[in-house]
């Protein structure tokens, strides 16, 4: 991706964080909306889609697939479903860009219907581990074809998967989805185990469509998933949720930097994405979740958050999977705390959009903060910042550095959070693609007092 003013960005200390941000809808319910509406028969529409690249790549990919879409006049988004059975082989290989959940769920659709199609990504796409969905999806009767278990990789479907029962080593969202999606039309129950449950957005929104989706978790942590084949899916309306991956970044920014009052409205509060919220809590975050509500049948609430001196906790690896996307910026409030926080059992995180494991300790060291880690786990030292005081200014994050963000959105807005508090300002390059999850997070960060701005002035 070429440097573009765009993708280098440059935050400095401010005083204070206050007022309201909205942030985008949810990433992982925009696919799941987009996609079973494409599988159901008749019309979905969506509310509060969140029109980031990611999504627009699954959506263009559904499109090539013969599913209509369309944005109506007031914003919303109308999608004609095929049915289980009614997509067809894409002309040209499906771009699926920089998203992982969106190359993921869509090869288990390919999979299960009668249909080939090819998958491509740019290259952080490129170097992720496709293994995990393909191997799962050929023992349901689909053939892959790939090198080294790396994109591009060409599905051929069947129209009439078999009904398995899976094992997953690694608790992840994205294999279990891809099994239930290619499983729709498998005659007799498709099985799924998890060592942990991972988010279950795919479980619910089926359910609400119409399938028969049961979920329990044992003593132990460890998740069951049970679907019943042939399956119908019914065209819905949907209302997606404000994501609270997103919020994580505002939450964050608040609560390190001094004399900050900040609401962030309407984020889904699904126990499966709430890690971060109780992690920062623990940590002695001043967070409050106010006027709860059912939006749509997710759980929803407003976040007050309010400056707060941060404290060193360990995190355990049983909580990962229901933060997995935001240790990066728990690394940023950890370097910001008193003491040391230990995160446990993040493997995961070296093979998301960058190894984000290796990429955050090495610009935080860049910064100023001590940070040891191994292939599980990273310790932070946190450098005290002065909240309680409101005296930033004694800062001991030097900043004064440009961090390379590896073309990873969570990186880079991680990186542009951590230069609010820094005694210098940070330059990031590479934040092009913050465009995936957060489009517009400048200038609503702005809004309410960040000073982030165009890199190259
Ligand atoms: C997602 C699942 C997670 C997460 C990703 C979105 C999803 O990946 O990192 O950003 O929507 O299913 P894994 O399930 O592979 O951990």
């Amino acid at each position: 991706m070429s440097q573009s003013s765009q993708d280098i960005l440059r935050s400095a200390q401010v005083a204070a964080l206050r007022g309201t941000i909205h942030v985008p809808g949810d990433k992982s319910i925009s696919h799941r909306s987009l996609i079973l509406g494409g599988l159901a028969v008749g019309e979905t529409r969506i509310s509060g889609l969140l029109e980031g690249a990611d999504v627009l790549a699954t959506k263009d990919a559904l499109i090539a697939l013969g599913v209509e879409i369309e944005k109506t006049k007031n914003g919303d988004w109308q999608v004609f479903g095929v049915g289980l059975n009614g997509m067809i082989s894409p002309a040209k290989p499906l771009d699926l860009g920089n998203s992982g959940t969106g190359v993921r769920l869509l090869m288990g659709v390919v999979a299960g219907q009668d249909i080939t199609a090819t998958f491509t990504g740019d290259a952080s796409l490129s170097r992720r581990p496709m293994a995990r969905i393909t191997d799962p999806l050929t023992s349901i009767g689909a053939s892959m074809s790939s090198r080294d278990g790396l994109l591009p990789v060409t599905v051929t479907g069947t129209a009439s998967p078999l009904a398995c029962q899976h094992h997953s080593k690694v608790a992840s969202a994205q294999i279990k989805s891809a099994i239930l999606l290619a499983s729709l039309n498998a005659r007799g129950t498709t099985q799924i185990t998890e060592p942990y449950a991972s988010r279950d957005h795919s479980e619910s929104m089926l359910r609400y469509f119409g399938a028969d989706v049961q979920q329990t978790t044992d003593e132990d942590g460890s998740h069951l998933i049970s679907l019943q084949g042939e399956a119908v899916l019914h065209g819905r309306q949907i209302t997606v949720p404000r994501d609270p991956s997103s919020a994580a970044f505002a939450m964050v920014a608040a609560l390190i930097t001094p004399n900050s009052d900040v609401m962030i409205p309407g984020i889904s509060m699904n126990p499966l994405r709430t890690g971060l919220l109780d992690t920062l809590i623990e940590m002695g975050g001043s967070i409050e979740r106010v006027n709860e509500r059912n939006e749509g049948g997710e759980i929803t609430a407003d976040l007050h958050v309010k400056s707060s001196q941060l404290h060193g906790i360990e995190v355990p690896a049983s909580r990962a999977a229901s933060m997995i996307d935001e240790y990066p910026i728990l690394s940023v409030a950890a370097a910001a705390a008193s003491g040391t926080t230990d995160m446990r059992g993040v493997a995961e995180l070296r093979v998301k959009e960058t190894d984000r494991i290796k990429v955050m300790a090495e610009g935080l060291r860049q910064c100023g903060v001590s940070v040891a880690y191994d292939d599980d786990s990273m310790r932070i030292t946190g450098q005290m910042t002065g909240q309680v005081t409101g005296q930033a200014t004694d800062s001991k994050i030097a900043g004064g550095v440009t961090i390379a963000a590896q073309h990873d959105h969570r990186i880079g807005m991680s990186f542009l959070t951590l230069g609010m508090v820094a005694a210098k300002p940070i330059t990031v390059l590479g934040c092009a693609t913050i465009e995936t999850s957060f489009p517009g997070f400048a200038a609503r960060m702005s809004e309410i007092g960040a000073s982030i701005t165009d890199g190259v002035a």
